[in-house]
C-alpha cells in the first residue's frame, strides 16, 4: 500500500518537471510531509503497545522522524541553492501573509519538538513541547494546500485532508488517554 502511494506520488511529481531544483524541493516537501505523518501514526501504536511489542514502533518512529527532518531541511535549502539567500529561513515571511507561508513556523516547530525529545531525561515535561509537532503538521497541511503544485490535484488535496484528520484524531486520543492516566 505504502509502496503504491510512493510510486503514485513520485509519478505525480515527475509529471511536472521544470527546473530540477524545484522538482527536488517538491519531492522533499511532499515526502517530508508524508514521512512525518507516518512518524505520528507509529507513535500511536507505540503508546498502545508499550513494553516489548511497542519497541519496533518506537524504532520506526525515530527513524521516520530522522528521515522526515532531513527532507524538511532539504526542502527550504533548495531555495538557498537557487541563490535566494538564507533569509528564506526567517521564521515568518516578511512579504507574504503568515498563513500562506505556514511552512516557516512549522519548520522550527518540528525541530523544536524533535530536539526536546533528545533531552527527555532532563526535561520531565518534554512531552508538552513534543506535542507541538501536531500543530506543525496542521500548519504544513495549510502550507501544502495553499502553495503546493502537486496539491492542486483533487486526489492530493483529499490525501492531505485525510492525513490532517487522522493526526487530529490521534492527538485527541492521546490527550484523553494521558488525562485518564493522571487521574
Ligand atoms: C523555511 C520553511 C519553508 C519554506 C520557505 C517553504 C516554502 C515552500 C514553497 C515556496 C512552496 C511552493 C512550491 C515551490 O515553490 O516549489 C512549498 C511547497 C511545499 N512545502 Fe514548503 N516550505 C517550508 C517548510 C516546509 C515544511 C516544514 C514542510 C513539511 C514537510 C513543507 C512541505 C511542503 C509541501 C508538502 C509543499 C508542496 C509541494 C508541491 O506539491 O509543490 N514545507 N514550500
Amino acid at each position: 500500500m505504502l509502496l503504491l502511494v510512493t510510486i503514485f506520488i513520485t509519478y505525480i511529481i515527475l509529471q511536472n518537471t521544470e527546473e530540477p531544483i524545484r522538482t527536488i524541493r517538491r519531492f522533499a516537501g511532499t515526502f517530508g510531509y508524508l514521512t512525518v505523518f507516518l512518524a505520528i501514526v507509529t507513535s500511536e501504536y507505540m503508546a498502545k503497545m508499550k513494553k516489548i511489542s511497542g519497541l519496533p514502533f518506537m524504532k520506526a518512529h525515530h527513524n521516520l522522524a530522522r528521515i522526515g527532518l532531513l527532507l524538511i531541511l532539504i526542502h527550504p535549502l533548495t531555495f538557498v541553492l537557487q541563490g535566494r539567500g538564507i533569509g528564506i529561513f526567517s521564521p515568518i515571511s516578511p512579504t507574504n501573509i503568515f498563513i500562506a507561508l505556514a511552512g516557516r513556523p512549522a519548520f522550527y516547530l518540528f525541530f523544536l519538538a524533535a530536539g526536546i525529545a533528545l533531552y527527555r531525561k532532563k526535561y520531565k515535561d518534554w512531552r508538552k513541547v513534543h506535542y507541538l509537532s501536531y500543530l506543525a503538521f496542521s500548519l504544513v497541511t495549510v502550507h501544502a494546500l495553499m502553495l503546493g503544485d502537486d496539491f492542486e490535484l483533487a486526489i492530493m488535496r483529499i490525501l492531505a485532508i485525510a492525513m490532517a484528520i487522522t493526526v487530529i484524531v490521534i492527538f485527541i486520543h492521546k490527550r484523553s488517554a494521558s488525562g485518564r492516566k493522571r487521574k
